[in-house]
């Protein structure tokens, strides 16, 4: 262990913000930079100093802000997979389902989380989905094999009925398209289907079905991890940014304010990861908002069991968004395009236990228990780090979604008689709830320790983020596994001082699951409300814990 070497001449010539700090991390084992290396307004960016002890300084700053937050960054994902959609928020047979079949626990913890946009229906499912089969009379919806998952679809659950789920909900709908079986006049039909009011073939059936409103769906994604050998309609990168091209123009001539994803590279460990990028982009950027990436990280493989190393994973996160970005500017520099891409990080969790055999094959069952995945403390707290990663990136990850929602991948499991919330519920719900106005460049300095491959990693990673009415909430995790650890937030401007909520989730069992037999095994505790005084706020966190911490405008 030792004190993040961040040493500065006193000339204060050499400035770091903490995104930086991260970045150099991970991506080097040089920790000096230039103020002019770093991508965030240099201006902001204040002089570290180092300390000759073992306490975490968070310096924060209401006046340096990284980005205003956008709420999709906060979405999730429901795919037909497993028990997601089928026992999982649609459920007809169910004594707690709805006349709509919906069901009505579920439906009520959506809306108490407050998911602002949700993916839906696939994931690899998209890329063998014929649209057309999920709507119209139920009685004549077919039955129909899912390849990418070895299912059964009864269809009986399609477009129209989440477009009244999202709305029950108080959600958006994030619509996946089809560009692996499909073709791009299909994708251009079905956003006639939802989006066009009356007078055209599509939205003219759409009525028929009994749904004279549009439903006016903003955004969409261009196909599914298309770059993947197992997608179903796998194509190289220059085919896939033809395709997704055509189905862009084709899309805007049916309605020109769409926002439009293009597939991004499934992950790093692709070996055309950025290449396949670099060439779709230079297909379509010009029809095209924004690039998808996706992540999951797992305490194996890479991290070979080790959990301070696991807990430290949202690094490569952060490494990961860097990297598409510069491949994103590249190609716009190629185009001197006056516009800017951002990200979609539109699938990402921890998922590595329920990833093989029968986990992730249905045998042809219909909702089969497919990728049901139980979270521990520790995925929970690499969740935490992760939804820091995604705040600390705000200024350009405009769309998140964490994958998925319920019973697959999930932060919330359900059986016939009612639900429970895994380890990971309460980070996301933090965020959802305190994670809201705007940003902080917040920098951190810190004790490190160090992790094959990656270099120093500091102890305590935090994000905080301000409203427009002086509501500071910092989220802290720290990854000391064995000690707790002594923070002092140093207030540059205005010092917070009353304490409105003050969170922690922690406890001696990393492994601790919760379960229907044990729902709460692992849950937040009320941490004890800090004082500030000369606008410094000295507090201390367990040891393997997530903190979050509100604080209002009063003096
Ligand atoms: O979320 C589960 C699967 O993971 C999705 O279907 C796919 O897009 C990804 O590989």
């Amino acid at each position: 262990m030792r004190l993040q070497a961040i040493v500065y001449p006193a000339s204060g010539s050499v400035h770091l913000c903490p995104a930086t700090v991260v970045a150099e991390n991970v991506l080097s084992s040089r920790k000096i930079r230039r103020a002019n290396s770093c991508h965030h307004d240099a201006g902001f960016c204040n002089t570290l100093r180092l300390y000759a002890d073992q306490t975490a300084r968070i310096f924060i700053d209401s006046r340096r802000s990284i980005s205003p937050i956008d709420r999709n960054l906060f979405g999730s994902f429901l795919e037909h997979l497993g028990r997601a959609i089928y026992d999982g928020i649609y459920d007809p047979g169910s004594k707690l389902s709805d006349s709509n079949g919906f069901r009505k626990d579920v439906m009520q913890e959506i809306k108490q989380l407050g998911v602002p946009i949700i993916r839906y229906p696939g994931g690899n499912f998209v890329s063998g989905y014929n649209w057309l089969d999920g709507v119209g009379p139920k009685q004549d919806r077919p039955r129909v094999l899912d390849k990418a998952w070895n299912s059964m679809n009864t269809n009986q659950f399609g477009t129209d009925e989440y477009m009244a789920w999202c709305k029950a909900v108080g959600t958006e709908p994030l619509m996946g398209l089809n560009l692996g079986t499909g073709t791009p006049e299909q994708a251009a039909a079905l956003v006639e289907y939802c989006n066009v009011d009356r007078g055209t073939k599509w939205s003219d059936l759409r009525r028929k079905h009994g749904y004279a409103e549009p439903y006016k769906v903003k955004h969409w994604c261009l196909g599914n991890e298309m770059d993947g050998p197992w997608q179903i309609g796998h194509m190289t990168a220059t085919e896939y940014g033809i395709k997704a091209q055509d189905a862009a123009r084709q899309m805007g001539y049916v309605d020109h304010s769409v926002q439009l994803i293009a597939c991004g590279s499934s992950g790093p460990f692709m070996p055309t990861y950025l290449e396949w990028d670099r060439e779709v982009l230079e297909q379509c950027y010009d029809y095209v908002d924004g690039l998808s990436l996706h992540r999951y990280l797992g305490n194996n493989g890479e991290t070979g069991g080790n959990s301070s190393k696991f807990v430290a994973m949202n690094l490569t996160m952060d490494r990961q968004i860097a990297e598409t970005l510069a491949v994103c500017d590249l190609v716009r520099g190629h185009k001197r395009s006056p516009k800017q891409l951002w990200l979609s990080f539109d699938e990402w969790n921890v998922w590595y236990r329920a990833r093989s055999g029968d986990a992730v094959d249905g045998h042809r069952q219909e909702a089969p228990h497919l990728l049901e995945e139980i979270y521990n403390l520790e995925d929970a707290l690499l969740v935490g780090g992760m939804l820091i990663t995604l705040l600390r990136n705000a200024d350009r990850v405009k769309v998140a979604c964490l994958a998925q929602l319920i019973n697959v991948i999930a932060p919330i499991t359900t059986n016939a008689n009612g639900l429970f919330r895994q380890t990971i519920y309460y980070p996301y719900s933090w965020a959802l709830q305190y994670a809201r106005g705007k940003v902080l460049n917040v920098m951190i300095e810190a004790p490190t320790y160090d992790v094959e491959k990656m270099d120093a990693v500091s102890y305590i990673d935090a994000i905080a983020t301000v409203t427009d009415d002086g509501k500071t909430s910092l989220f802290i995790l720290n990854r000391d596994l064995s000690k707790a650890r002594q923070i002092e937030l140093v207030w540059e401007d205005k010092p917070a001082t009353h304490v409105l909520v003050s969170q922690v989730l922690t406890g001696d069992d990393l492994k601790a699951a919760n379960g229907f037999d044990a729902p709460e095994r692992v849950k937040p505790q009320a941490f004890d409300k800090p004082s500030t005084t000369n606008g410094r706020t000295r507090f201390e966190v367990p040891a393997r814990s997530y903190t979050m911490i509100q604080w209002d405008a009063s003096a």
